[in-house]
């Protein structure tokens, strides 16, 4: 797969997820053979204004890219602004999230609100082309709800401002995270756009991503959640059943989360995300629990070296 002219070595991609997908997680993810990861979603006024909590979560190393950053916003001009600036940083694709259905973001127009407002979505992803050389993609839902699946007329309206890539995760605005998720309407989108198409939403193997792609003929498979806690869904072996091999994937993480943070500041995420390693396996539960009452980031270390 490619997207525009940057070459990916591995069809299946790490989503963005707010919260998680971190530097750490990114680099630990490509290291597992992700093709592209996402940074979570950064505001284009954080940018513009250069606070610092955003400028940090623009932060990559060469050794993860490609990588792709993704940005949010709904004013066309703030979005070509913070486009410019991320043009200037070790950056290999700019994403544009139409599909966040956070009430936080929906509610100043941003994320998949802008699925109901096609002419101001198409005068942000031209905006945010015109404004950098970098290829850009968009990622969308299949629209706002049952009653207006506007993703195939809406992909094709991305392409034609600009976008080299589009991503679709197979749900509306209204569904959430929840329901099943429409696969046709993301077949469509692929036999409407003449980009490459990521197909998103529930996939929890590799094998189940090749054969998402077969099915609708899609170009990428995007995996969010099963990828927490679990790096080996980016390899055809899958999520090992032993938990020394889960430990070991746990002890990869936290050395890679000691080289590039600050971890005791963000002990409760740690904890969080080295709680998921242990999920569904037996064993798992006093694992989690130790993990769960570490009182600092050496703590977690030492139960994962032990
Ligand atoms: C905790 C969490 C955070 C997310 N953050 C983002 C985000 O920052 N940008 C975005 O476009 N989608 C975000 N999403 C949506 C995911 O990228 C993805 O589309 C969705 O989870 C469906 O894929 P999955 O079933 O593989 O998780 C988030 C989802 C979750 C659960």
């Amino acid at each position: 797969m490619q997207i525009k002219s940057i070459p990916l070595a591995s069809p299946l991609i790490l989503a963005p997820l707010a919260g998680y997908t971190d530097l750490p997680f990114r680099i630990l993810c490509r290291q597992f053979g992700a093709g592209l990861c996402y940074t979570e979603m950064i505001s284009c006024h954080g940018l513009v204004y250069q606070k610092e909590k955003t400028l940090r979560m623009t932060r990559t190393i060469s050794e993860e890219r490609p990588v792709a950053l993704q940005l949010f916003g709904s004013d066309p001009n703030m979005m070509g602004q913070a486009a410019a600036l991320v043009s200037d940083m070790q950056v290999d694709i700019i994403d544009i999230n139409m599909g966040c259905p956070v009430r936080k973001v929906t509610k100043k127009g941003s994320g998949a609100a802008l699925m109901k407002d096609s002419r101001l979505a198409a005068k942000i992803i031209s905006e945010v082309c015109k404004n950098t050389t970098l290829p850009v993609t968009v990622k969308i839902r299949t629209g706002w709800n049952h009653d207006s699946i506007v993703a195939p007329e809406f992909a094709k309206m991305a392409e034609d401002n600009g976008a080299s890539a589009i991503a679709v995760h197979g749900r509306t605005w209204s569904q959430g995270f929840g329901g099943q998720v429409d696969w046709q309407t993301i077949s469509q989108v692929k036999k409407n756009v003449s980009i490459p198409v990521i197909g998103n939403g529930d996939v929890d193997t590799y094998d189940a991503a090749i054969l998402a792609m077969e099915k609708t003929g899609c170009d990428g498979i995007m995996i969010g959640r099963a990828a927490l806690g679990n790096p080996w869904v980016f390899t055809p072996e899958g999520i090992p059943t032993s938990l020394v091999k889960r430990m070991a994937g746990l002890r990869r993480h936290l050395e890679i989360i000691r080289k590039f943070s600050n971890p005791d500041k963000t002990l409760a995420k740690i904890r969080n995300q080295a709680g998921r390693y242990f999920k569904g396996i037996a064993g798992g539960s006093s694992i989690r629990r130790q993990i769960y009452q570490a009182r600092s980031f050496n703590e977690i270390l030492e139960l994962s070296a032990s």
